[in-house]
């Protein structure tokens, strides 16, 4: 067969914030393909960076008090240690804010105005008048057009899901000052994507692995009709300047996907390898190279639209394969910074975490749909203790020991009592082309499962000879010799066949068998000559231990309420602009304290709520309208202890859907490390509905 030759990406996170386990079953899951890949003699050339540009990351840096370049410079490190951390090991990584990048950026910008495909048209948006600044959808909030919810972003209500245009909200304000935006003309460049249909239809069913699902979204949008899509942005804008237009910046967008191709120039300048050869329209086409990008479905947009059609009509070569993942949710929903989940890549291995338990449970859990996966903690160690080190490890503990003490560490000839298993393991067809297979297809979670059948009848192997029973008795020496060498031979084809999932492990292993990286290739089932040397055992893994989850999701749990604006992972695709994290420990601005609404609010209706342990129902008046808040102060009153006060409450807290009604502000309490809670209360002369500032 043909060697594969294969230009290869991950999406490029974000330069505002840190890696979390979210990102990590992309990265992992790419990672493992191309370790699978390697291992098969194929030649791949895997490239990531940094994607650093847009207002986010301005503003970031802003509050930061720092310039852009120096926040992105140390997120990038940042972003190289954790991907080490966990074994994911790019040919390149890199920014998209390098010289390669701009002047990529621009040749396309080139070819496709020449093309005809760039137009310009004056479009009003909304406008920050205090900060001078354009503001993306998600820096706009207001009341929602249909539920009339507050502080809803500019895109999407989260409480009723309704998806609109920033300027369809009511009472809108700037989330970067609190300021009315106004609307303002500008003139924006817009690349024509509707002329691309023909092309991107056709393009959509040359791709032979299109995931079902992905299938039917194109279809979707094909439906709908595609948009022209606006690639520019006004100054002040961290990004690059597009040519001739002063002012006018790219559209992270734009050059974010560019950015594959700058990392991969500059890995060929550093290689010599030919970029051409894998990236022009005909010369990849005589050279037979592929290129494939791994994706999150929520990017699935960019990548099989926009991406495609703008590499086609710049004369460059289009996407072999996308492949998209799903989400990950921990413990079923949706990684949350009180709940504990939101964890990063940092805290997971500062917390003393091995990085192969998770790559293996993630393994276990990938298939190449792209379906949402679960990170289920208890699941985690149970698979990991069992599985992992349960089946995998223990073989090689248990029998090392007795070749190392006994035998002097030489391997003798092989054990007939394993010649099914053995011939099993050494077969194409039950064991090489068909996990191979798999991890080809991105089945891992069908690999895993076969290579744990393999697992299983060795343990079984073992337990059916007992090592430690032959031990002790004189004459089976020479049956404890082949027993235990053959369980290692076999535990050596286990660890090549989760070599691409655990390269650290197969690292350890290959060292104390005392083997060469040869011997580590794909379908290398060699038996191990009589005779060979091994090293002393040294603990291959450890178990989890349960306390080590609780640590971590403490350590990652934050003290702060609602994050102000949300991550990445509830945005909506194709409106998406970057979002700023405001930092969470640190000071905030008076800006953000002045979006909290605090008003003086009297308590005039108090009750029970039938079923519930903490909570009492309250009615306020705010000096207007009613507001029905449910609190969590029953421990510490009675509900006719409460009427008629005064106390303060948040009323622009987005109301909150509970199990017993909806809450639609938040009264303010004091409490500490000792028992007691105390409601706050205004000096006498306050009225209802005064704001508190
Ligand atoms: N910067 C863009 C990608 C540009 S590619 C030219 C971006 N960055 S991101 O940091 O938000 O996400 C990077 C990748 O991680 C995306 O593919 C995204 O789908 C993936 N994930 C981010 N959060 C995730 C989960 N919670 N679960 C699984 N994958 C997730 O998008
Ligand atoms: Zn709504």
């Amino acid at each position: 067969m043909n060697k594969r030759r294969i230009f290869l990406t991950s999406a490029l996170p974000y330069a505002n914030g840190a890696i979390h386990l979210g990102h990590l079953v992309e990265y992992i899951q790419t990672d493992i393909w191309v370790r699978f890949q390697r291992m098969q003699g194929n030649e791949v050339h895997y490239c990531c960076a940094d994607d650093t540009h847009g207002t986010a990351i301005m503003l970031r840096a802003e509050q930061e008090g720092i310039t852009p370049e120096r926040l992105i410079a140390r997120v990038l490190e940042e972003h190289q240690r954790d991907f080490a951390g966990f074994h994911v090991e790019f040919d390149n990584y890199y920014s998209t804010h390098s010289p390669e990048n701009r002047e990529l950026s621009h040749e396309f910008y080139r070819r496709l105005d020449a093309a005809g495909m760039i137009e310009r048209r004056s479009i009003e948006q909304y406008y920050d008048p205090v900060r001078d600044l354009f503001l993306p959808d998600r820096f706009i909030k207001g009341e929602c057009p249909k539920c009339g919810a507050r502080d809803q972003y500019g895109d999407a209500c989260e409480v009723c899901g309704a998806t609109y245009s920033p300027t369809d909200l009511k009472n809108p304000y700037s989330a970067v000052s609190g300021a009315k935006p106004v609307r303002k003309e500008s003139e924006h460049f817009f690349f024509k994507l509707g002329k691309c249909t023909d092309f991107l239809k056709r393009w959509t069913r040359s791709l032979d692995t299109l995931q079902p699902e992905a299938a039917n979204k194109l279809d979707e949008w094909f439906k709908a009709g595609l948009a022209d899509w606006d690639i520019s942005r006004d100054a002040p804008y961290f990004g690059f300047e597009i040519p001739g237009a002063p002012g006018k910046y790219f559209y992270v967008w734009l050059d974010a996907p560019i950015g594959y191709f700058a990392s991969f120039k500059n890995l060929c300048a550093r290689e010599k390898l030919d970029f051409a050869e894998f990236t022009d329209a005909v010369k990849s086409k005589d050279a037979g190279t592929e290129m494939i990008h791994f994706i999150g479905k929520d990017i699935l947009y960019f990548h099989t639209l926009f991406w495609p059609a703008m590499l086609e009509k710049a004369g460059f070569r289009t996407p072999t394969y996308v492949y998209a993942h799903g989400f990950l949710t921990v413990n079923g929903e949706k990684m949350s910074k009180s709940r504990g989940t939101f964890i990063t890549a940092e805290s997971y291995l500062k917390q003393g975490l091995n990085p192969e338990w998770l790559r293996y449970y993630y393994a276990a859990k990938l298939g190449p749909t792209m379906g949402d996966i679960d990170l289920s903690f208890e699941d985690f160690v149970a698979r990991v203790n069992s599985d992992l080190v349960g089946k995998y490890a223990n073989i090689a503990s248990r029998c090392a020991g007795f070749i190392q003490n006994r035998f002097e560490g030489k391997l003798s000839e092989l054990h007939m009592g394993a010649e099914r298993l053995r011939l099993k393991m050494q077969s194409n067809d039950h064991c090489w082309s068909l996990i191979g297979r798999l991890y080809a297809d991105r089945e891992y979670g069908k690999a895993v499962r076969e290579i744990g059948r393999f697992l299983d009848e060795i343990n079984q192997y073992i337990d059916e000879h007992k090592p430690w029973e032959l031990a002790k008795v004189e004459v089976d020496s020479g049956k404890l010799h082949q027993v235990c060498t053959t369980a290692l031979t076999l535990f050596w084809y286990t660890t090549v066949l989760l070599r691409p999932i655990l390269p650290d492990t197969a690292e350890k292993a290959r060292r104390f068998l005392n083997l060469t990286g040869d011997h580590m290739k794909w379908g290398q089932y060699n038996a191990l000559p009589p005779g060979h040397v091994i090293n002393r055992y040294e603990h291959l893994m450890t178990r989890v231990d349960p306390k080590q989850i609780t640590t971590l999701i403490e350590a990652s749990k934050e003290s702060l309420q609602p994050a102000p604006i949300p991550h990445s992972q509830q945005r909506h695709a194709q409106h998406q602009e970057q979002t700023v994290e405001t930092a969470a420990s640190g000071a905030i601005s008076i800006a953000d304290f002045n979006k909290v609404d605090l008003r003086i609010a009297r308590i005039v209706g108090a009750e029970h709520v039938e079923g519930a342990d903490k909570l009492l129902k309250l009615t306020l008046d705010l000096g207007g309208g009613a507001k029905t808040v449910f609190a969590g102060i029953k421990s510490a009153y009675q509900p006719e202890q409460l009427v008629g006060r005064l106390t303060v409450v948040v009323a622009n807290l987005a109301p909150r859907k509970m199990k017993f009604g909806v809450s639609e502000g938040m009264v303010l309490a004091a409490s500490g490390d000792s028992p007691g809670l105390f409601l706050l209360s205004p000096d006498s002369g306050a009225q209802p509905g005064m704001k508190v500032k």
